[in-house]
């Protein structure tokens, strides 16, 4: 399938409406398709030279979406004149940290605890996450653009 995933800027038109995961309005994002079908959705935020991964989603696994995906972010952001792309994912996404690692993200920070406080807005967050892990932490990880750049 990988050869046949497209991936386009997500206009306004296309909006948000017939996604069904999880959305984040109003921040621009990318959509792969696969024979017309969403298949996959990556949110984006550029704040100065910095650009944060706010959301990414596949619904067609272990087919290239996901890294369609990612590779479509970071040359926008490499466009752009960002520096950083950054991401924060949870201490029990095992699949979401192999994933970006081997994509060339590094680990910079654990924010310990921090789902105690994202509890405090938001008291539907589970207290167990994937594969029974207690959900905690956030982990953040980055990849430096000018590292790539002189490749
Ligand atoms: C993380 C996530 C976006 C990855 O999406 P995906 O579409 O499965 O990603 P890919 O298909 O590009 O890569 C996944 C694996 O499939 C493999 N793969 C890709 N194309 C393949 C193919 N044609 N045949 C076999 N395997 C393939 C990749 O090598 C990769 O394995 P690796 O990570 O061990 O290298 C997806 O698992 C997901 O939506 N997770 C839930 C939400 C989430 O956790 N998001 C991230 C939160 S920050």
């Amino acid at each position: 399938m990988g050869r046949t995933i497209h991936v386009r800027a997500l206009g306004q038109q296309q909006g948000y409406l017939s996604w069904r995961g999880p959305l984040s309005p109003n921040l621009p994002g990318f959509v792969a398709l696969y024979k017309g079908e969403k298949v996959g959705l990556v949110t984006y935020n550029i704040v100065d030279e910095s650009c944060e991964i706010v959301t990414l989603n596949s619904t067609h696994l272990s087919s290239g979406v996901g890294t369609a995906l990612i590779e479509a972010v970071r040359d926008i952001a490499q466009k752009s004149g960002c520096k950083r792309l950054w991401l924060i994912t949870t201490n029990d996404n095992m699949n979401a940290l192999r994933f970006y690692q081997k994509r060339g993200f590094v680990l910079v920070a654990v924010h310990r605890n921090a789902l105690e406080v994202s509890r405090k807005l938001k008291p539907e967050i589970s207290m167990i996450g994937n594969d029974g892990i207690p959900l905690r932490d956030e982990i953040e990880l980055e990849m430096m653009l000018d590292d790539l750049a002189e490749q």
